[in-house]
């Protein structure tokens, strides 16, 4: 028989707890696989005496990193600790002493991506990373190994299951954002801080990633447009629904005249479309790509098990060799990768608005005049029979036809500051395919 391949768990959290578990209950189904058996050499915890959900083997658990990293016997190391600090500092050491990496954190690749996988490539060791985006969907082989044949024309995912979770719930059950919100967190699907879930930089670190797969381009997360679900109430899921859309958050990487437009914000989906169908914490992605055409890919997108089977798969790839072939031939996140300049550029699409108004005469009339300056064309309107017209605000709820985001962005501005709007204007996108 093989000499069983040791592998070292750092950080025993949701997804390292997951890791463990399936790496022992699904052994002989795993060495089929690995062509030898993988074992928990040894878990990194913060507190080695604290009561855990899952039996490390052997009850080989350690405080201290350097116990994976300083361990000839290891060869292969899972990362699951998330931030940015000290994951870095951990991942730096476990490639220093020669250890391939199976890692979890999007965060980590999206901020210091570049510096890691050169230090990885200098090493001759590499960074296996599918849990990082969508969880158990494996849309990193999916994008950098079999659609390799075709040129990506576009992505549109819904990247962050904490987010489509509160979404969905607030959307068929009329529930509270903070009390789902707080569900989430208990389900294990949220960051550790989950601002990061609600305010569209999970998503937005995914994407960077994704785009950088597909189009071999390197875009900073942070340059990324990005506009999370916190401003997203009962109110607008009851207008999209009565026009027939859904609310998601999603993420948009797309090349149009050379250029590529990308995006993370909440957007209408149009019912009964793949995107609009995605609910609780499931993650979806639809690629185009020039030989493929369009495809779909739907899946738990958060969550110990799920997240843990792509982690698992890359643990099991590494062993095979099978990423170090891939690592070494795509170059993915080379410090040669060119930077893409996303800025200003236009995505043609329609538009929903909510707009509080007074409710007196000639208000309508003020804001279509306002959209028709900026040459934007109205396809349908809403506004409910207030009980009283005055000075109390009514939402007006505007469809547009395909228009440029740059002229949406200057008309809302015009119109909210017209003395008869109130607030901030709502202005979402609208994705009917
Ligand atoms: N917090 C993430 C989400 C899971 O809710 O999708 C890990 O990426």
């Amino acid at each position: 028989m093989s000499e069983p391949v040791r592998v070292g768990v750092v950080g025993m959290g949701t997804v390292g707890s997951g890791v463990v578990r399936l790496l022992v209950e699904s052994a002989d189904h795993i060495e089929r696989h690995a062509g030898r058996p993988i074992v928990v050499a040894k878990a990194v915890v913060k507190d080695v005496a604290k009561a855990r959900s899952v039996d490390v083997p052997g009850g080989h658990l350690s405080a201290d990193y350097h116990d994976v990293s300083r361990d000839p016997s290891i060869s292969v190391a899972a990362l699951l600790v998330g931030g940015l600090e000290p994951a870095r500092t951990i991942m730096i050491d476990l490639l220093e002493h020669g250890k391939d990496v199976v890692t979890a954190n999007k965060a980590l690749l999206a901020e210091h991506g570049p510096e890691l996988f050169e230090l990885a490539r200098r090493k001759g060791r590499s960074i296996a990373f599918e849990a990082a985006v969508a969880g158990g969907i494996p849309i990193v082989a999916a994008i950098g190994e079999c659609l390799a044949a075709n040129r990506i024309e576009s992505i549109r995912g819904i990247l962050n299951g904490t987010s489509n979770f509160i979404l969905t719930r607030m959307e068929e059950d009329g529930a509270d954002y903070a009390d789902v919100l707080k569900l989430a967190q208990e389900k294990g699907f949220a960051e550790a801080d989950p601002s990061m879930d609600v305010d569209g930089t999970d998503a937005t670190q995914k994407l960077a990633i994704l785009a950088h797969l597909a189009f071999g381009v390197w875009v900073p997360w942070g340059e990324i447009p990005r506009m999370g679900i916190e401003g997203i109430d009962l109110g607008l899921l009851r207008y999209a629904a009565e026009l027939g859309y859904r609310i998601r958050l999603v993420a948009v990487a797309s090349r149009s005249d050379g250029r590529l437009a990308m995006r993370v914000a909440p957007a209408l989906v149009k019912q009964g479309t793949p995107l609009a169908e995605t609910r609780g914490a499931y993650n979806a992605v639809s690629i185009v790509g020039d030989a493929v055409g369009r495809m779909f890919f739907h899946g738990l997108g958060a969550g110990q098990m799920p997240t843990a089977s792509a982690v698992v798969a890359d643990i099991i790839d590494t062993v095979v060799g099978r990423t170090a072939i891939t690592f070494k031939t795509t170059g993915v996140l080379s410090a040669d990768s060119p930077a893409a300049r996303i800025a200003g550029v236009d995505m043609l699409e329609r538009h929903f608005l909510r707009i509080r108004v007074k409710d007196r005469p000639g208000v309508l009339a003020r804001i279509t005049g306002i959209l028709g300056e900026h040459g934007i064309s109205i396809a349908s309107v809403i506004q409910h029979d207030a009980s009283q017209a005055g000075d109390a605000t009514v939402p007006l709820v505007i469809m547009t036809h395909p228009c440029g985001s740059n002229a949406i962005r200057k008309a809302v501005d015009h119109i909210d500051a017209a003395d008869v709007v109130s607030g901030r204007s709502v202005c979402l996108s609208v994705l009917d395919e």
